[in-house]
């Protein structure tokens, strides 16, 4: 309580923040030693960046249902679903007993398995643009081979992305975009602005092979696109003879046929990874027949897709069996009518407690700002202390509520009232504790 205490009599951000720096580092040795230990092989300790934060990442020893427990031997509830991948929860018993039973059989075969074709079916009978499906080992890969091949049958050099949006390590466009990213001539466009991105297709149609979007920016926070904005694509891609990619990595997790179903927009090629891998590293990528069937090898035209790892047993093995024995459509959509449920009883709570702060995203899906709403393009998120969010990871993260950095977070399936509650207390000691640094209405 003491720690508390110190905090409610902070009214300046930067104290706050330093003694919540503080409070973590003094709770959170191990985890310390483990990451500055990690740093004599691997820069900074880290070889995923986006699990790096400040002054140092908690450090994860096991996982079950939806909760983990740290170096350190402190329990969190995990609302960071590893990023979206985690959906069903750790070690959920029917990927377990698949993954046991293949391994059991031998893994690298270095041949066709009887794994891939069933779980490639499947997602072929559920996602309405997927005729035909090939696997890949991450979202980056699937993205990257995506845009690839659309400019290999198209036969022109130019994609249009948009701005905050994220493809994959190769393809990030938030912040300015990446030095390393593919060197793919891009046309950059504003997501959700309806005249100035069809102008744009009108302007470079005729050299654009590709326009690649998520039908809502994950990581540019969590903001959806609007019918309005999909069906100007879909008409106007189709008139210019380009191909429309829907990136649903993240997104084909909120309906049973992912948001291309729920919208009725149908893309030529959709992007999948994360959870549809049942835990274990995928990617996938599938469209039209026409268009994926360049891939056959069986043709004199044949293009070359490789991948050591693109049919692992493992993966194969998980993917199928969550999604035949764990993901019903009903236990999926039960899922996202919980995080719609969470994200209107985040809203009611800033909206009672007086803030400018808006809970963003869609059904299992969201994203915490401490900006006011409707959040309808990135440019609503310009001005957003990233100091406020900081304090609010440390603060969750003394609390017990494993998210990410950003505020983003994904429901999993072990999930249930008793977790929910605890983010919304959480959430609510969080506002009582700094209330004077937030943004008020
Ligand atoms: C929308 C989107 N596309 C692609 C990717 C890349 O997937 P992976 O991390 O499996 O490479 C991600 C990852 O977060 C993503 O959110």
């Amino acid at each position: 309580m003491a720690a508390v205490e110190d905090t409610r009599r902070n009214l300046d951000l930067d104290t706050a923040l330093a003694e919540a720096e503080r409070r973590y580092l003094d709770a959170n040795p191990e985890s310390v030693a483990r990451h500055e230990a990690a740093k004599a092989s691997m820069p900074g300790g880290n070889t995923r960046s986006i699990l790096h934060y400040a002054p140092c990442p908690l450090t994860v020893v096991r996982g079950r249902g939806c909760r983990i427990q740290s170096l350190d031997g402190a329990e969190y509830i995990d609302f960071l679903g590893e990023y979206s991948a985690g959906l069903y929860g750790h070690s959920n018993p029917a990927i377990v007993a698949a993954m046991t039973a293949a391994l059991d059989d031998g893994v690298v075969l270095g041949a066709p398995n009887l794994h891939e074709a069933k779980l490639a079916a499947e997602l072929c009978a559920r996602f309405p643009s997927l005729e035909r499906v090939r696997f890949c080992n991450s979202g980056s890969e699937a993205d990257l081979m995506a845009l690839s091949l659309a400019r290999a049958v198209t036969k022109r050099g130019k994609v249009l992305a948009f701005e905050e949006a994220y493809h994959g390590g190769f393809l990030i466009f938030g912040h300015g975009g990446s030095p390393l990213n593919v060197p793919f001539p891009m046309v950059m466009g504003r997501y959700n602005d309806i005249a100035a991105t069809q102008a744009q297709i009108a302007a470079h149609g005729k050299d654009l092979a590709a326009v690649i979007l998520e039908p809502m920016l994950g990581a540019g926070g969590c903001i959806p696109a609007t019918p309005g904005f999909l069906e100007m694509l879909r008409r106007e891609t189709a008139r210019h003879g380009i191909l429309l990619v829907f990136d649903e990595v993240i997104t084909s997790r909120l309906s049973p046929g992912g948001l291309q179903a729920a919208l009725g927009v149908i893309p030529d090629l959709t992007t999948l990874g994360k959870y549809l891998g049942g835990g274990s590293s995928f990617g996938a990528f599938g469209g039209r027949a026409e268009i994926m069937d360049r891939f056959d090898p069986a043709r004199p035209d044949c293009l070359f897709h490789a991948g050591t790892f693109n049919n692992d047993v493992l993966t194969m093995a998980a993917g199928y069996a969550g999604l035949t024995e764990v993901l019903s459509p009903a236990a999926l959509e039960a899922l996202n009518a919980r995080g719609d449920t969470l994200r209107a009883a985040l809203q009611a709570t800033f909206e009672g407690a007086g803030l400018a702060m808006t809970a963003s995203g869609l059904g299992s899906i969201l994203c915490i700002h401490f900006r006011p709403g409707p959040i309808t393009r990135p440019s609503d998120l310009e001005g957003e202390d990233s100091r406020l969010k900081q304090l609010f990871h440390l603060a969750m993260l003394e609390r017990g509520i494993y998210l990410s950095p950003r505020g983003m977070m994904a429901l999993s399936l072990p999930m249930g009232d008793a977790e929910i509650d605890a983010l919304l207390g959480a959430v609510a000691g969080f506002i009582e504790d700094h209330h004077p640094l937030l943004p008020t209405a």
